[in-house]
């Protein structure tokens, strides 16, 4: 079963920047964020690809400084704004799990699929 998440692009500050979001699963509660990078939105859980901790440790801190990359404040792996490839860091070729999202107008659908 798949649950639907709003993010309004009002949220977004600048570019690029992210929004980040929260969900539940099996009365669980996640988060994820959504990058807006050169106007294109990617949205991603909030969970490092080298151990399970959330990517951010100051709320919805995710970019580096240049704001070229997703950092890790962990042990600072760096991920593509586009794919959320892993570029750099103990987790290198790994991918942060994507999610769909789709614009309708003034908003962003996040598809969340159970785990
Ligand atoms: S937990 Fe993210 S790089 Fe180690």
């Amino acid at each position: 079963m798949s649950k639907e998440i709003i993010v309004f692009k009002s949220e977004f500050k600048q570019q690029p920047s992210t929004v980040k979001f929260t969900y539940e699963l099996k009365n669980i509660k996640h988060t994820g964020f959504v990058v807006l990078n050169d106007g294109s939105y990617n949205a991603y859980k909030n969970q490092c690809m080298h151990l399970p901790v959330e990517l951010d440790w100051q709320d919805n801190d995710f970019l580096d400084e240049e704001g070229k990359f997703i950092i890790c404040a962990t042990h600072g792996a760096i991920y593509n704004l586009e794919e959320g490839y892993c570029v750099s860091g103990p987790c290198q070729g790994m991918k942060l799990k994507a999610m769909a999202v789709e614009e309708v107008i003034d908003r962003l659908i996040i598809k969340i699929e159970a785990e």
